[in-house]
């Protein structure tokens, strides 16, 4: 029988990690935005990244995007970017608005993007075939959204900020508070999906999700702020987080590259 995995086990993990990345940083490795394919302390990612070398399409790349499904205006309805309004009775737990732009590289708004989020409930539980674990279920919440980002690359929630929530990576593994984003971009060979975090998690140095990405900087760009400004009186908290597609200040992204 194998001992089970523990909070210390993983986090001795993560501290190796970190090291070794640190020193390739100083011997003058370049700085990773990207968490590796494979990173040990998160263990089912070791499991199913691809082992060979990517297959590369064949003929015109911009063909197959051409011809491929592209998602957009005509899947919006008006009350899919606000994740309290979708049932007749209104979701239990801290309602808040979520905001900010989607920016490629050279910081210029993307426009028309369709932005998907997904995300557990107050309790942090799922709503979720696979998601049995012993927190409520909310009738009137279930944490799926969309909307498009606007002239300035502005998007917008309205939603419940979500609780932590158990996995089995190790014993007595829990999750960040975190909503999942997914944007497609403008052919189907786009999508990019990442996670936002909340400012303050004290859960954030346990997770070997989060610190899958083992650049501290870029760690931070996947926290949003809490904007006092977006708080609206006797209403809603505010977050703002931004997405940055490329470069330096990119947002990281799951399957890196
Ligand atoms: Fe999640």
């Amino acid at each position: 029988m194998t001992t089970p995995l523990t909070q210390g086990d993983i986090s001795a993990e993560i501290a190796d990690e970190r090291e070794a990345y640190a020193k390739r940083v100083a011997d003058g490795a370049p700085v990773e935005n990207h968490p590796s394919r494979g990173y040990a302390p998160y263990r089912s990612s070791v499991l199913r990244h691809p082992k060979q070398p990517l297959v590369a399409v064949n003929g015109d790349p911009e063909a197959v995007e051409l011809t491929g499904p592209a998602f957009g205006v005509t899947d919006i309805t008006a009350f899919d970017h606000d994740l309290t309004r979708q049932h007749h009775g209104e979701p239990l737990g801290e309602r808040i608005k979520v905001t900010g732009r989607i920016l490629d590289r050279e910081g210029r708004a993307v426009r028309g993007q369709l932005i998907e989020i997904w995300q557990a409930n107050a309790s942090g539980r799922y709503a979720h075939q696979r998601d049995d674990h012993p927190a409520p279920l909310d009738p009137n919440f279930t944490g799926v959204g969309r909307t498009l980002t606007g002239t300035d690359g502005e998007y917008e929630f309205v939603t419940i900020k979500p609780g932590a929530y158990p996995w089995r990576n190790h014993v007595n593994a829990w999750r960040p508070a975190h909503i999942h984003f997914s944007l497609f971009g403008t052919a189907f060979t786009q999508r990019l999906v990442t996670q936002m975090y909340f400012p303050g998690d004290p859960l954030f140095a346990y997770d070997p999700i989060l610190q899958s990405v083992t650049d501290e900087s870029a760690r931070a760009r996947l926290v949003a702020a809490y904007d006092h400004d977006l708080s609206t009186p006797e209403w809603s908290l505010g977050y703002r987080w931004d997405i940055v597609l490329d470069g330096p200040a990119a947002t990281w992204i799951e399957e890196g590259r």
